[in-house]
């Protein structure tokens, strides 16, 4: 029987833990598989101590295990957008299977590397690209396949949810949290694709797309990251009942899809506003199947080559049992476009923060302004102002209303005497 061969193309914190995981367990993963798999070659820039190479061919020039004739499957572990892309296209022109971890490739150039794999006949499979060690692309690929899926919604960044976190248990500081986040290899080379929610958009878009059957729209995600999120606001809304998630959420809304990325209030009571830490959570809700809940480590090292192995096990599967068709990408025959939402014709309540003059009628000039706007209040609190201090800290939870209408009673607001400098605006969702 035919050996399937793998080249790893990356040796850093995915490549590693796929090298060490897929060496640990391969009697029982070629069992699943079937038939037999062989780590043939190594692309790396440098060895990784974490690793024991001493029985694996290693090359300097990752380049050499696309040529190679050999290698059946090519595993993309390098990341980025750039190289990887040259990389994935040149796997693809010479014929062979590519597993990926790199979101931020599927997401801006999935269309094309699928048009190109599918004209080929090979298959590209990136379930480590969304959530880590959550095999969600399999559950909404096919596991929801008889669903017509109305709603999903995620914490689809690890690192992000970690600083949120430990910024409302522990009261740490965002850039000590994001530094250990960066020294346990859950951040991006660049932490501002975490902090600023461009990594969770990259995820969103790719859900979104096999959620309901689109081609990738990155540019039209709508993204606000949590680095205005401060500590008063997590014990604010503790206080109201709610948490704060950095949430993607794709709905369709008539024949239109909402695809947006911002930190949410979501009430305590859901079991997702309790996922802490680096874990993720993917809630999808099916027509048929109503709401489920995916939840596991969104990043790290082993987690993330869970979901590496489970695709080259896919595909091992599918090299061994002679197909001559490739696993279809986003799990659709044909794909149509849909209109993306402008963030401004979204509905949604909001948390609302500001500061105020203490002193009589402020509230009621608040109130009025939102009800001129046809928002209504579902809650209010005012701090106490400190001792000799003239101003009060006033937190408002709203109505759901279209974001053009909340902008525009926002910027009266604004205009008030009485109110100091900016509202501060959180969107609330009950994801119920
Ligand atoms: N930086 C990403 C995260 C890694 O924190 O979720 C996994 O994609």
């Amino acid at each position: 029987m035919k050996q399937v061969n793998i080249g790893i193309c990356g040796l850093g914190t995915v490549g590693s833990g796929t090298f060490n995981v897929l060496t640990r367990n391969l009697e029982q993963i070629q069992s699943r598989i079937g038939g037999s798999i062989n780590i043939k070659q190594i692309g790396a820039r440098r060895d990784n101590p974490a690793c024991d190479l001493s029985t694996v061919e290693v090359t300097r020039d990752i380049f050499d295990v696309v040529k190679n004739p050999e290698i059946d499957i090519v595993v993309e572990l390098i990341g980025g957008t750039t190289v990887a892309k040259d990389l994935v296209l040149q796997a693809i022109a010479n014929g062979k299977h590519v597993v990926t971890a790199n979101k931020a490739l599927i997401a801006e150039f999935g269309n094309e590397i699928f048009a190109k794999a599918k004209d080929k006949g090979v298959t590209i499979a990136y379930e480590a690209a969304v959530a880590g060690g959550i095999p969600i692309i399999k559950a909404l690929r096919e596991g929801l396949a008889g669903n017509r899926i109305n709603w999903l919604a995620g914490i689809i960044n690890g690192t992000g949810n970690f600083i949120l976190t430990e910024m409302g248990d522990k009261k740490r500081d965002f850039a000590d949290v994001l530094k250990e986040a960066q020294e346990k290899g859950y951040a991006e080379a660049d932490p501002t694709f975490d902090v600023e929610g461009i990594d969770a958009a990259h995820k969103l878009v790719i859900l979104a797309s096999l959620a309901f059957a689109m081609p990738l729209q990155y540019d039209k995600v709508f993204t606000e990251g949590i680095s205005g999120i401060e500590t008063k606001d997590i014990d604010n809304a503790d206080r109201l009942g709610y948490r704060i998630k950095h949430i993607g959420i794709a709905r369709r809304v008539d024949n239109s899809v909402e695809l947006r990325v911002h930190p949410t209030l979501i009430p305590k009571k859901r079991v997702i506003a309790n996922v802490d830490g680096v874990m993720n959570a993917v809630l999808v809700n099916g027509d048929a199947v109503g709401p489920t809940l995916y939840y596991g480590p969104g990043a790290g090292a082993e987690p993330t080559a869970s979901s590496v192995i489970a695709d080259i096990v896919d595909v091992a599967r599918h090299i061994h049992s002679g197909a001559n068709t490739a696993i279809p990408s986003l799990g659709f025959d044909a794909l149509s476009d849909k209109d993306i939402m402008d963030i401004n014709d979204i509905e949604t309540s909001y948390y609302l923060r500001l500061v105020v003059d203490d002193k009589p009628g402020v509230l009621s000039q608040l109130t009025t302004a939102l009800s001129d706007a046809s928002i209504g209040i579902e809650a209010a609190h005012q701090e106490e102002p400190a001792e000799g201090e003239t101003n009060a800290e006033i937190v408002l939870l709203t109505d759901k209303s279209a974001e053009s209408n909340l902008l525009s009673a926002l910027a009266k607001i604004e205009k008030l005497e009485c109110v100091q400098g900016d509202v501060k605006k959180i969107r609330v969702e009950s994801l119920g």
